[in-house]
């Protein structure tokens, strides 16, 4: 076996030419633009430069029109490695190995350390991340999601009496993505901590902290990410916010999760019934308790922005939509629990508007890229942002059409033009109990109101540390019996 293995390793380490006999281009021959000493290509996104940071996407997507489908840039000191070519996303993430590396959160990593001693999932690589990431695994089973089904419903009814509350004289709803905040909060909260926090039904401060905590703690992620790493001499106002953030949640969360280790104590068989999830948590014990705190605040902290994101965008496409959302609402008042229409709603809404704008890797190994031989070590970033809307690979790509999700579509996609949960040993784990949420979610709404847009229908992202819409989305909601 171990024969074999090293086989492959010497045949990918000698390949040098491309299946049509070519040799294979080296890094240098990548196309890039100038790049200044130090800054390299930072000044693309300076203030008055030719393109936003917040804009990410829109700067990939039009620097590849001049420099081709594959490019590089240095940026924060390294040197980054652009694809928009779908089958060189596929090349990278047939390449990542069994712990594949993503751009460590440093910052994140350090400040947990130091203060817990443990360091959870999304800061981490190799073995150390591997480890927590084995522990979170029962996240994407099927059955464990399912046992949430009955209060994600009721968090769901009592989003649809909100917005009957909070709809104003012309049953407008404004800036719905603010609202939904509070949805995905108490919707994770039952998972993680264990205890649902009552959003919605109460005017509550620590509602009020949670969303502000989290917000800061993706910016504080996000620049301390971005910048040069002088948190490490002196707590710049990005470390200040990841701290403080972080230590917000910690301190609302944790009393609630040992409530729920109070009862495994007492009752197993009660906590594996209602929280299977958190159940498996407190019996590994290759876990401290430390690191258990550390993974329900990923849970929680991951389940917030991207799947409120994605919830508001898909309301806002079938308020724009009326015969989706008529094809919706139809499946809403069905009995098939797949719903899978619905499910295609969700789909579409990502692959338009996908939280993530890339996804990247660094190579474990010297790797084959399009024409060109790309050493270890390279960070390379597949943005799924543009291919998901090129038409290279979708029909009509920037119409809403879940359709082509469907079985019954003719539509042939690349499988790795669209992927806005990742993909691999470190896909999201929260992917199949974000679509729940949302799916619960959409089937009460169009069973209660027809949606109707106020607004035109571009919208666009802005990047935090997920993207987020980049305007307010304000929804009309008509009962359904008018
Ligand atoms: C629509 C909602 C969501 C979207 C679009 C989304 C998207 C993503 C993406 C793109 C990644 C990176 C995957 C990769 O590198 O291959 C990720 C990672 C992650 N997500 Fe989500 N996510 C969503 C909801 C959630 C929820 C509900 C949770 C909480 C359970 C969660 C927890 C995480 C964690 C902990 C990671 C890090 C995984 C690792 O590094 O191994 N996400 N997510």
């Amino acid at each position: 076996m171990k024969s074999v293995k090293n086989i492959r390793c010497f045949i990918r380490s000698v390949q040098t030419h491309t299946s049509a006999g070519q040799s294979l281009k080296s890094l240098d021959e990548v196309p890039s633009l100038s790049s200044y000493p130090l800054i390299g290509h930072s000044y693309l996104f300076f203030p008055g430069g030719k393109y936003k940071a917040e804009r990410l996407t829109e700067a990939v997507a039009n620097l590849s029109k001049t420099l081709g489908p594959i490019f590089k840039l240095k940026l924060g000191g390294i040197d980054l490695l652009i694809t928009t070519n779908a089958d060189h996303t596929e090349t990278l993430f047939r390449n990542e190995g069994k712990f594949p590396i993503r751009p460590s959160f440093l910052a994140l990593s350090h400040y947990r350390k130091k203060n817990f001693n443990s360091i959870g999932i999304v800061p981490g690589n190799g073995e150390e991340w591997y480890r927590f990431r084995n522990a979170i695994l029962p996240l994407l089973k099927t059955k464990v999601v399912n046992s949430y089904l009955d209060r994600h419903e009721s968090v769901a009814d009592t989003f649809v009496e909100y917005i009957k509350r909070n709809i104003n004289h012309d049953l407008v709803l404004n800036d719905l993505f603010s609202h939904l905040l509070k949805f995905t909060i108490e919707a994770i909260s039952v998972v993680s901590p264990g205890y649902r926090f009552n959003c919605l039904s109460e005017e509550q401060k620590q509602t009020t902290n949670i969303i502000k905590a989290s917000i800061d703690f993706m910016d504080g992620l996000y620049s301390t990410l971005m910048g040069p790493p002088i948190w490490k001499i002196y707590k710049t106002s990005g470390y200040l916010k990841l701290e403080s953030s972080h230590n917000v949640i910690y301190q609302i969360l944790k009393d609630h999760l040992s409530n729920t280790k109070k009862l495994y104590e007492e009752n197993k068989t009660l906590l594996k019934k209602e929280n299977p999830f958190l159940f498996e948590l407190f019996e590994n014990k290759n876990l401290q308790w430390e690191d258990i705190i550390m993974l329900m605040m990923e849970t929680f902290l991951g389940g917030i922005d991207a799947t409120a994101t994605t919830a508001a965008l898909t309301l806002h496409y079938l308020s724009h939509n009326i015969d989706i959302q008529n094809t919706a609402r139809e499946e809403s008042t069905s009995e098939n629990p797949q719903y899978p229409f619905l499910r295609a709603c969700i789909k579409e809404t990502l692959r338009l508007l996908p939280t993530a704008g890339a996804n990247s890797r660094f190579l474990i190994h010297d790797t084959q890229i399009g024409d060109y031989l790309i050493p270890k070590g390279i960070l390379v970033s597949a943005f799924s942002s543009v291919t998901s809307q090129s038409e290279k690979y979708f029909n009509e790509p920037l119409k809403y059409n879940p359709h082509r999700w469907l079985r019954s579509s003719k539509e042939a996609m690349h499988p790795f033009a669209s992927l806005p949960f990742g993909y691999g040993p470190r896909m999201c784990p929260g992917k199949r109990l974000a679509e729940q949420e949302i799916v619960i979610l959409l089937k009460k709404i169009l069973q209660s109101f027809k949606l109707v847009s106020t607004q035109p229908p571009e919208i666009g992202m802005v990047y935090r540390m997920n993207r987020i819409p980049d305007r307010s989305i304000n929804i009309k909601f008509v009962n359904t019996n008018c």
